[in-house]
């Protein structure tokens, strides 16, 4: 590990110096505030939240081959009602056909009646986590997180992309790609949104995410510049796709929130380098760069955020009023989505200090709120802080960069933090989440997710070593 991680820091003093070394303007504060903005309630779109916690989506790839949860996928939604957080981002991402599955064991929308019982199920295990912890289940915001994994699509193991444009850069780290799917077969995926809202509506949950983020096909409708047709070249045509599925499903289920989470801005992809460092490899070669979405075209390994805030109007005209920020993907660029000290086996060594990662999160939700304050804005990036997240979440909040903190990975490894914040307990140091990625490098070798380094259930299970005999090869 080349960087001093903050969970080595003595006191919130140390941590506040190594913030400020990142940039004078991030920043923490020296002591949380029982009741303070971390306990705050928030009312927006129509839903009224009794804290500033929101659970992330995070898919397990233990659902079972036809797409119904299993023991489980039932325990980690359980563990996401035992955070204490009201907000429940859309659980994991619920892929809308059988093809746009990001793993053979992802849960999916397909004909059989018991996807329905499933999902259903899923909610209950919240209610069921909640109210173990004391917290009254019908407080609770519950989502489904609707999703096509596009050119990440491994419904069957490999690979089997469904692209919305040609991207040399991501072609060259990737291989070969099939034909754009036509217009004709992105109208008819949008019909399966609003078919598995309709679903998530009749099944309980109170909004659907239309997810845009990560690299995934709504995401890269974004950046299809060089796309023809009604989806693709100008901002209008790009963000046509995304909006028309908001508007569908509005249509098509009065009642029901619709939310979305966005990867609201991108750089070029990143891969292993000398020394295994990351690093944007051929962008020289990709100027102007017109495969991406918030990425600077003279300079794609800077972001831009014009279009991205040109998009949040198109949003708050749709009264999407809740907007979960995220940056880049996971496969492409992980030192950025999910800021770690040890890479995922398919990643590199970080490129530069995590924390940059972090701030970079703290940075584009500042602009976001800044250019948009009627709007709620959820956070993300927030588990590589460790112990000290919450000091600069409350910071945040207290300072209006944001309105909720999304938390992702910690809730893996110690679910019950938020409510151990909110209750001024003592933090349990030995459940703290290192980011030591094992959580994405299972997946990534055809294995479940789940915290293997600290969490019993996974460490004590037959993949443990094999799991972290991949992270000791690449630390
Ligand atoms: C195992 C795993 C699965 C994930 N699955 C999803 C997902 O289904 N949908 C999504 O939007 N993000 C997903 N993410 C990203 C997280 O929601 C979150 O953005 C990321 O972990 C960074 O937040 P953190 O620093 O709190 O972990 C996943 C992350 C992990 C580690
Ligand atoms: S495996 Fe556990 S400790 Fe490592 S990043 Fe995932 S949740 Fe955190």
């Amino acid at each position: 590990m080349r960087f001093k991680s903050p969970g080595r820091c003595r006191d919130a003093e140390r941590l506040r110096e190594m913030l400020q070394a990142v940039d004078p303007s991030f920043d923490c504060e020296l002591k949380l505030e029982a009741g303070g903005p971390l306990a705050q309630p928030l009312e927006v779109g129509g839903f009224r939240l009794a804290n500033r916690f929101v659970t992330h989506p995070m898919e397990g790839w233990d659902a079972s081959p036809d797409g119904l949860p299993t023991a489980d996928t039932l325990r980690r939604w359980r563990r996401f009602g035992r955070s204490g957080a009201k907000l429940i981002w859309g659980g994991e991402a619920f892929a809308v056909s059988e093809d746009g599955r990001a793993n053979p064991n992802q849960l999916y929308l397909n004909d059989d009646a018991a996807v329905m019982a499933g999902l259903v199920q899923l909610r209950a295990e919240v209610g069921a986590g909640h109210t173990e912890i004391g917290e009254d289940p019908g407080e609770l915001v519950i989502g489904l997180q609707l999703t096509h994994s596009g050119r990440f699509s491994r419904p069957h193991g490999q690979f089997a992309p469904k692209i919305a444009h040609s991207h040399p850069p991501l072609a060259a780290k990737y291989g070969a790609e099939p034909e754009p799917m036509t217009d004709a077969e992105l109208d008819a995926l949008g019909e399966r949104f609003v078919a598995a809202a309709r679903l998530a509506q009749e099944a309980g949950y109170a909004f659907v995410d239309v997810k845009c983020c990560h690299g995934y096909l709504l995401h890269e409708t974004l950046g299809a510049h060089t796309r023809e047709g009604v989806y693709g070249g100008s901002f209008e045509n790009r963000t046509r796709f995304l909006l028309r599925v908001i508007d569908e499903v509005r249509s098509a289920c009065p009642g029901l929130g619709v939310v979305a989470r966005v990867s609201i801005v991108d750089t070029h992809p990143f891969s292993a380098g000398e020394d295994e460092l990351g690093e944007p490899a051929g962008w020289e070669e990709h100027v102007p760069y017109r495969w991406g979405f918030g990425v600077d075209p003279e300079d794609p390994r800077k972001t831009s955020m014009d279009e991205p805030l040109q998009l949040l109007g198109l949003l708050a005209e749709r009264e999407v009023k809740l907007i979960n920020l995220s940056l880049g993907s996971p496969y492409y660029n992980p030192h950025l989505q999910r800021p770690a000290a040890y890479p995922p086996s398919d990643g590199y060594q970080p490129p530069a200090d995590p924390l940059e990662g972090v701030f970079a999160h703290i940075q584009a939700a500042r602009a976001c709120k800044e250019a948009y304050p009627d709007l709620a804005f959820v956070g993300t990036g927030y588990s590589y802080l460790q112990e000290w997240l919450p000091h600069v979440a409350q910071h945040e909040l207290r300072t209006g960069g944001v309105d909720l903190i999304g938390l992702g990975r910690m809730l893996l490894s110690y679910p019950e933090l938020p409510i151990d914040i909110l209750h001024g307990s003592p933090i349990d140091r030995r459940r703290i989440c290192r980011t030591f990625s094992d959580c994405t490098t299972a997946p990534r070798n055809g294995q479940k997710s789940g915290c293997y380094p600290l969490d019993p259930y996974y460490r004590e299970s037959p993949e443990a070593e094999s799991i972290s005999a991949l992270r000791r090869r690449r630390s």
